[in-house]
Parts: structure tokens; C-alpha cells; sequence
């Protein structure tokens, strides 16, 4: 077994472990101060879709990094948990019927089919406010310009220029909104999916108040790991285990979404994870062994089967 493998099982465990209890708790009926109610509905409807699943890959990151610069794992859980709020919010439209109109999510029926489509609009842009409730809370970390930095990158990662607009690019590569224009899939795929992954992996450098140096590292770490977890989602969806993915396959075919298997083929998109691995591992060098998890978490997106 290669160096850091074990341990990045047991503490990718412990890391989703942590943030599940950690979300149950801010995913609470209980009212916050300056709230009025959290409607039933509404709050249940959150919780359906932030607990009891996923793989918290985003949280791990944010806890990994934030662990090569001794960060408290409290306050890494905090910001975390934030990032993995965004994620659901994004899983939740991502599946509405005038989206990819996905049955099946996390092995359970996706929100809007256990609810109804508003029920699942509402817990989405619930669950994008809450995580900047949570990234701005004084637990994160002592000195309010650290938090406010880190909520600026959340914003950028998530918004117009990050997730929502690659979002916007996916659909807009089907040919939704008129003819098809060649897709820029490499862009695509670091606006919807690689933003907030890289937010993961430099979310421990702006709490560990790094060097520029460091900063750098992390964030070609971040954007490697994040553009190779689009194209292994996009190999599973054309040869993986709907069972064990918890969602439906085949789906980009049938949509007719551009991506690097409809571009490179089967084998070209492989070749292109293999790189992009060889480029997350060359990016954490200065790290030395202090790297391990975060090498092994590289490895663990390029092999996953769910
Ligand atoms: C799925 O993300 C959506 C994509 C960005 C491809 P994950 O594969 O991390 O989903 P969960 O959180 O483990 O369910
Ligand atoms: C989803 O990409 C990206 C976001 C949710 C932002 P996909 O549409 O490929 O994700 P899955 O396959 O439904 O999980
Ligand atoms: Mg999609
Ligand atoms: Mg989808
Ligand atoms: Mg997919």
C-alpha cells in the first residue's frame, strides 16, 4: 500500500464523521439570533440533503490543508462545513427537473422528488445563505480580515464566475439556449466543479495565514484535483455502478453534455486524469511528507468508483 493511503481512508471517515454531527447540529429547528422561525418544511427538507451521505470530500480538504499549517480541526470543521452547505445547494439544483432532472441522489430519490420542486429551490438557496452564516463566525478564526478573506473566496468560488457560471456553461453546451457552441470543457469543468474544490484546498492557506508560496502550491493542488474529479465523475457516469455511485448513469449521453469522454474518448480522458494527477502530486512538493493525505486524496479522486 502506498504511503498515506490507510491514513486517508481513516481520516476522510473521521473528517465526514465529524462533519455530519457538526451539520446536524447548525442544521437545527432551533432559531439562531436575529431569526424568526425555521419553517418544518424547509429545514427537513435541508437536512435531507445534507446528511446521512456523501462522500464530505470538501470538508476533507479544507481539514487536510488547514492541517499542513496547524490550523485548529474545529475551525477547518467550521469552514468545512460551509463548503459542504454550497455542495448541497448545488447537488440540489444541479438535479431540478430544468436541470439535469436527476431521479436518484446519494442512493435516496433527489429532494425535489421526496418534496416538491419549490420545497428543493427553497433548501437550495437556504443552504447557500447558511454556509455564509457559518464561514463568517468568530470560531473560524481570531482575525475578522482571515474570515473575510475566506468568505470572499467562498463568494468567488460559488457565484457568476465560479460554480453558478459553469453551471450556466454546462447547460449552454447542450444547446439549451439555441445552437450548440463549441464547449471550452476544460473551463466548464473548473468553473462548476473544480471552483469549490480548490476553495477546499486553499481554504487551509488563507487560515494558516501561508506564505504566497504556499498559497500558490495549494491552488495549482486545487485546480488539478479539481479537473481531474470532473472527468473520473465523467468516466463513471459512462462506466460505473449506478448502485454503488448512489446516482444514475448515462445520464451526460442522454442529455447530450460535452465532456472530455465525448472529446477524448474513454482512454484519452483516462490519460488526461493520469496527468492531471502527476501535476497534483508535482504541486505539493514543497510540502514534503506533510503532503501525504493531501497526495493520497489526489490518488483517491483519479480511483474512486462512487
Ligand atoms: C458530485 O460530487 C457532483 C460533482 C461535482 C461531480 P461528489 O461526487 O463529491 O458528491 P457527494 O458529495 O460524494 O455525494
Ligand atoms: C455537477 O456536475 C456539478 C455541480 C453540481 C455543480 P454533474 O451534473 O456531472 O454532477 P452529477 O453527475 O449530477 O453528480
Ligand atoms: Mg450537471
Ligand atoms: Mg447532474
Ligand atoms: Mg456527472
Amino acid at each position: 500500500m502506498t504511503t498515506g493511503t490507510a491514513e486517508f481512508a481513516t481520516r476522510l471517515d473521521q473528517t465526514a464523521d465529524d462533519t455530519e454531527a457538526l451539520l446536524a447540529k447548525l442544521l437545527a429547528d432551533t432559531v439562531e439570533k436575529d431569526e424568526i422561525v425555521r419553517p418544518k418544511r424547509l429545514i427537513e427538507a435541508m437536512r435531507y440533503s445534507s446528511l446521512g451521505g456523501g462522500k464530505r470530500l470538501r470538508p476533507f480538504l479544507v481539514v487536510e490543508s488547514a492541517a499542513v499549517f496547524g490550523v485548529p480541526r474545529n475551525a477547518a470543521l467550521m469552514a468545512g462545513a460551509a463548503l459542504e452547505c454550497i455542495h448541497c445547494y448545488s447537488l440540489i439544483h444541479d438535479d431540478l427537473p430544468a436541470m439535469d432532472n436527476s431521479d436518484l441522489r446519494r442512493g435516496r430519490p433527489t429532494l425535489h422528488k421526496a418534496y416538491d420542486d419549490a420545497t428543493a429551490i427553497l433548501a437550495g438557496d437556504a443552504l447557500l445563505t447558511i454556509a455564509f452564516d457559518i464561514i463568517t463566525r468568530d470560531e473560524i478564526h481570531r482575525d475578522a480580515g482571515v474570515r473575510l478573506a475566506l468568505t470572499r473566496a467562498l463568494a468567488r468560488a460559488s457565484g457568476v464566475g465560479g460554480m453558478a457560471g459553469g453551471q450556466m456553461l454546462d447547460l449552454a453546451g447542450e444547446g439549451r439556449f439555441g445552437d450548440r457552441e463549441p464547449v471550452d470543457v476544460a473551463r466548464l469543468q473548473q468553473m462548476k466543479t473544480g471552483a469549490l474544490l480548490r476553495f477546499g484546498c486553499i481554504a487551509g492557506a488563507i487560515l494558516g495565514q501561508s506564505s504566497e508560496k504556499e498559497y500558490q502550491a495549494l491552488d495549482d493542488f486545487g485546480r488539478a484535483l479539481g479537473e481531474a474529479f470532473q472527468i473520473a465523475d465523467d468516466l463513471l457516469d459512462v462506466e460505473g455502478d449506478a448502485a454503488a455511485l448512489g446516482k444514475q448513469t448515462g445520464q451526460d449521453a442522454a442529455l447530450g453534455k460535452t465532456t472530455f469522454v465525448t472529446q477524448l474518448g474513454i482512454e484519452g480522458a483516462k490519460q488526461r486524469v493520469r496527468d492531471l494527477l502527476a501535476r497534483a502530486d508535482a504541486a505539493l512538493s514543497l510540502f514534503g511528507p506533510k503532503g501525504d493525505v493531501l497526495r493520497a486524496a489526489a490518488r483517491f479522486v483519479a480511483e474512486r468508483k462512487n
